[in-house]
C-alpha cells in the first residue's frame, strides 16, 4: 500500500519514467542496499572521501523516506563492513562520528514517521557515543509500526553466521556426551542464531557504483532475492533511482526454483 499519492512520492519524474506503473501489490517487502561508491564521488570533485560519505546522508534520508512512502516494510542499508576497519584511521573515526551525529539529528523525525531503526552487526567495538546513538534510537523508536530501518553496522555475513553456529555448537556441548539432548540443526534453528532474526529475507537487494559483488552482506539471506545493480554512485540516489530499480524488480519473474 502506498502511504501518499504517487505524484507526491515521485513529483517531477524525468522524462519516460512512470511512476504510475508501479504496482502497489507487487512492491519489495524487504529492501537491502549496499551504498557503494561515496568515495568515488568524492574523489570526481577533488574532495576528501569523507565529503563523499556527507553527500552519501541525504541520498540514506530520501530512500527511507521512498521507501517508507512506497509502503515498504524493511530497508537495511549497509553502512559499514567488518572488513571497513582496514580503512585509513582518520576514514574509520569520520564515519563512526557521522554515523553518531546523523542518528541523533534525525531519530526524533524518523519517530514521528513511526519509523523503527534497529541495527544488524557487532556493536562492541564501535566508539561509545555511536554505540549509544543507535542504541537510542532503538529505545525510542522499537514500538512504532511504520516501517523498520535495519542498519547494518561493523556487519559481516561470515561473522553472523560462525557466531549462530557456535551457539548451536554450545547448545550441543550442554547436552552432554550423549548427544541425546542436542539440538537438530535445522533452518529455522540457525536462523534464530542471525542478527536479522524476525526479519523477513530481502526480496530486492540494490548495489550502487556498479560493482557486481556482495562485499559479505547478508550471504545466507539472500538466496532468493532479485539483484539490481545500477552504475549511479550512492550520493547520486534519489527517489527516482528508487523508482527505477522498483519498476525493474517488478519486471521480474520470482520462480524460487519452481517451474511457473
Ligand atoms: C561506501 O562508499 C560507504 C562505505 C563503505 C562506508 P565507499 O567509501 O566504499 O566508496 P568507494 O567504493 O571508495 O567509491
Ligand atoms: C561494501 O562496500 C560495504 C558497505 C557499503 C558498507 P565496500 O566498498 O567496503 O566493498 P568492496 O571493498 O568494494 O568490496
Ligand atoms: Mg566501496
Amino acid at each position: 500500500m502506498f502511504h501518499k499519492p504517487l505524484e507526491d512520492i515521485f513529483p517531477n519524474p524525468p522524462e519516460g519514467l512512470d511512476a504510475h506503473a508501479l504496482e502497489a501489490h507487487s512492491m519489495p517487502q524487504h529492501i537491502a542496499i549496499i551504498m557503494d561508491g561515496n568515495g568515488r564521488w568524492a574523489k570526481k570533485r577533488s574532495l576528501n572521501r569523507l565529503k563523499g560519505h556527507k553527500a552519501g546522508i541525504e541520498a540514506v534520508r530520501e530512500a527511507i523516506r521512498c521507501a517508507s512512502d512506497c509502503g515498504v516494510r524493511f530497508l537495511t542499508i549497509y553502512s559499514f563492513s567488518t572488513e571497513n576497519w582496514k580503512r585509513p584511521q582518520t576514514e574509520v573515526n569520520g564515519l563512526m562520528d557521522l554515523f553518531a551525529k546523523t542518528m541523533l539529528a534525525e531519530v526524533d523525525e524518523l519517530d514521528e514517521e513511526g519509523v523503527r531503526v534497529m541495527t544488524i552487526g557487532d556493536l562492541t567495538p564501535l566508539p561509545q557515543d555511536t554505540r549509544e546513538a543507535f542504541d537510542r534510537a532503538w529505545d525510542q523508536t522499537r514500538s512504532n509500526e511504520g516501517m523498520t530501518l535495519v542498519v547494518a553496522v561493523n556487519y559481516g555475513s561470515r561473522a553472523e553466521m560462525l557466531e549462530s553456529i557456535q551457539k548451536i555448537a554450545d547448545k550441543a556441548a550442554a547436552a552432554g556426551a550423549s548427544g541425546k539432548d542436542a539440538p537438530r540443526v535445522t533452518e529455522e534453528l540457525f536462523e534464530s542464531g542471525l542478527y536479522t532474526t524476525g526479519i523477513p529475507d530481502p526480496d530486492l537487494v540494490i548495489r550502487t557504483s556498479g560493482e557486481m559483488r556482495l562485499s559479505n552482506f547478508l550471504l545466507w539471506q539472500v538466496a532468493y532475492s532479485e539483484f539490481y545493480v545500477t552504475p549511479v554512485l550512492w550520493p547520486d540516489f534519489n527517489r527516482y533511482e528508487m523508482l527505477r530499480a522498483l519498476l525493474d524488480y517488478q519486471r521480474r519473474d520470482r520462480r524460487y526454483g519452481a517451474v511457473r
